[in-house]
């Protein structure tokens, strides 16, 4: 420990947000750079996280704290490369396996994707939990691999290094256990300053509304969305937002390896019709942003380029694409309860289901099951017969059944024929700016 005075104290800090007023540009660089120091402890840090979750943050305030957080770590660079590059960012949601169908597709159109991903926790799965289940596929890259891979094949999904933002990092799973995550300008800044240290030049943002995502209503995700596409556009990185479904999960699938071969399908030109529309639509949002509009994805998709990116993307990381992904040692059946016209499915219940299975963690750290997961045979609107297979749990530990079938209590709703609900839209609305 030195001598040295700080510039401020944290108590003077949190009173200030605890009492509403604005924090001051010189209060936010010291409190985010002293809490990365240790400074600042975590029991300050949680009251200031609450009362910034209380009484929010104004515009100025959420662009200071997410360029404090940028500045705590190191910015990556792929101004050398010979394509323009494109990233996308979704909020979390069930069975979103979407990056594994868009890396490739965007890369097969030309435009580089640079995709810093995450770990699941909680009942959102994780990207990097889902690629793992692809035997001898690597997570972790350094920051040459990541740019040498880029330039060869176009695409790359990896762990985001230590050094990008590590006072997200540590704030971040602070919140995690202090019931502060939802606050909209801590998950803004929290997003956009790893986006924007990852050095991306454009951003797609995948802003998930409904049961099975944070935002549970359209008011609170426009915010959000706004709110982002404001902090990145006025870093210079072209941002646009799509508002999309998140009351049902996406695609038959909500797990790993089942994740995985689900988007292998929709590469091969099948899949659910969600998935591909979904994928569809942030792939043109991508290519377009970086500049791109000559090139239509629906066709790199129907011509099999995206499939030989994702073979490519995945041998480049060790893994190989022809080996038979792992399956459940049990696997247990729910029937529809009754004849008629399957009305809901929802959302967080399967995903806290799959996530009971073994597909989720419940400690950082934690080992996930690879083959664990929910396969669905039915979607909302489809007409169902008592006794009928409606879902499939898969696990390797049977123990897991009782709870995730406790998770799906409520979740599954069935109608009397006539009652059939409108299509559901996927994307719900655009932001730009
Ligand atoms: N994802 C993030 O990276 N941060 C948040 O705060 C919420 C979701």
């Amino acid at each position: 420990m030195t001598d040295t005075p700080e510039a401020f104290d944290a108590v003077e800090v949190i009173a200030t947000k605890r009492d509403g007023g604005r924090l001051s540009d010189p209060q936010i660089d010291w409190v985010v750079d002293a809490y990365t120091r240790g400074v600042v402890a975590d029991e300050q840090m949680s009251a200031l996280a609450m009362a910034i979750l209380l009484n929010g943050m104004e515009r100025p305030e959420i662009a200071r704290w997410t360029a404090a957080m940028i500045a705590s770590g190191e910015r990556m660079d792929f101004s050398s490369l010979s394509r323009p590059t494109a990233d996308k960012h979704s909020t979390g949601g069930v069975g979103d396996k979407i990056t594994l169908p868009l890396a490739p597709l965007v890369a097969a159109c030309g435009v580089a994707v640079p995709q810093l991903s995450g770990r699941g926790l909680g009942h959102t799965g994780g990207t990097l939990d889902k690629l793992e289940a692809i035997p001898g596929w690597r997570a972790e890259l350094s920051n040459a691999e990541i740019l040498a891979q880029l330039e060869d094949v176009g695409a790359v999904i990896c762990a985001a290094g230590k050094g990008l933002a590590p006072a997200d990092k540590k704030l971040y799973a602070l919140r995690d256990v202090t019931g502060t995550v939802e606050a909209i300008p801590l998950i803004a800044s929290s997003i956009m300053s790893k986006k924007i240290a990852e050095g991306t030049g454009t951003l797609v943002l995948d802003v998930k509304v409904g049961s099975g995502a944070f935002m549970k209503d359209l008011e609170q995700a426009t915010e959000l969305a706004e709110t982002m596409v404001a902090l990145g556009t006025d870093a210079g990185v072209r941002t646009v937002a799509l508002l999309t479904d998140m009351s049902v999960p996406l695609g038959l699938t909500a797990g790993n390896a089942v994740e995985v071969a689900e988007s292998v399908e929709v590469l091969a030109g099948g899949g659910p019709r969600d998935v591909v529309e979904l994928t569809i639509a942030l792939a043109r949002e991508m290519v377009a942003a970086a500049g791109r509009d000559d090139v239509d994805p629906a066709d790199a998709l129907a011509d099999g380029r995206a499939m030989d990116f994702w073979r490519r993307m995945i041998s480049a990381q060790g893994g190989d694409p022809d080996a038979p992904l792992p399956t459940p040692r049990e696997t247990q059946v729910v029937t529809a309860p009754t004849t008629g016209v399957l009305t809901g499915l929802d959302a967080l219940g399967v995903g806290v289901a799959a996530w009971r299975l073994g597909a989720g963690r419940s400690r950082p750290g934690e080992q996930v099951q690879a083959a664990a997961g929910v396969v669905l045979h039915a979607t909302v609107g489809d007409r169902v017969v008592e006794g009928q297979p409606l879902l499939t749990l898969q696990t390797d530990t049977p123990e897991r059944f009782a709870r995730a079938e406790q998770a799906l209590e409520g979740a599954i709703t069935v109608g009397p024929d006539g009652q059939e609900p409108s299509a559901r839209q996927v994307v719900l609305q655009r932001i730009d700016r």
